[in-house]
């Protein structure tokens, strides 16, 4: 049995099951739900950075194109993701961009990130736009198995960074 099968096995409890699970818009009272899961995964606390995001993306009064959805399972939420639809930044037509997907550890490997995506996808066909892209850390390999097992490939655009110094 390799690690994966595993993990599977052992990760997802029943209450995350794919039939219990709801895909929504955040809500305020899911703040310190999102700030958790963030908390755990990055090991950094960043609730003023939230609060902003909720702000932006979450708000009645958001950016046409802004979704931060939550996944709901059992009363609790396991999951999130963020993206916008950015019009002809960096040249390109209007595409939609995903910022942030995150599953509480406990909780993956049943299926809740896919749900996530489906459903920051079909806004973003809503939306109008029929493209998707989003940026990770080269050396990111879970979210690069995710992403690729969505059906996303290198794109024809390129990062670029420099240090800019004192
Ligand atoms: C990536 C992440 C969102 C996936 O969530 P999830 O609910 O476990 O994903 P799913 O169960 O829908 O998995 C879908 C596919 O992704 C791939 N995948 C997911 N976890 C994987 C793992 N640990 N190893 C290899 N492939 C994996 C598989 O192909 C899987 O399909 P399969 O189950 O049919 O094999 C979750 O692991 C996570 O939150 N990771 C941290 C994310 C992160 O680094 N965020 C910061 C940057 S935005």
């Amino acid at each position: 049995m390799t690690r994966r099968k595993a993990e599977r096995t052992d990760a997802a409890p029943a209450a995350t099951q794919r039939s219990e699970l709801s895909i929504r818009p955040v809500r305020r009272g899911d703040l310190d739900a999102v700030i958790a899961i963030d908390t755990q995964v990055t090991g950094l606390e960043k609730r003023d950075y939230w609060r902003s995001v909720y702000r932006r993306y979450g708000e009645a009064a958001a950016a046409p194109g802004a979704q931060f959805l939550v996944a709901e399972a059992a009363g609790e939420v396991v999951g999130f993701v963020i993206g916008e639809v950015r019009d002809w930044e960096f040249g390109a037509p209007p595409c939609g961009w995903v910022f942030a997907i995150d599953v509480r550890p406990d909780a993956r490997l049943a299926g809740i990130g896919t749900r996530l995506l489906e459903s920051i996808l079909s806004g973003f066909r809503r939306a109008g736009v029929r493209k998707v892209r989003t940026m990770l850390a080269s050396d990111n390999t879970l979210i690069l198995s995710f992403f690729r097992s969505q059906g996303m490939m290198a794109g024809r655009f390129i990062p670029l960074e420099m240090d800019l110094g004192e």
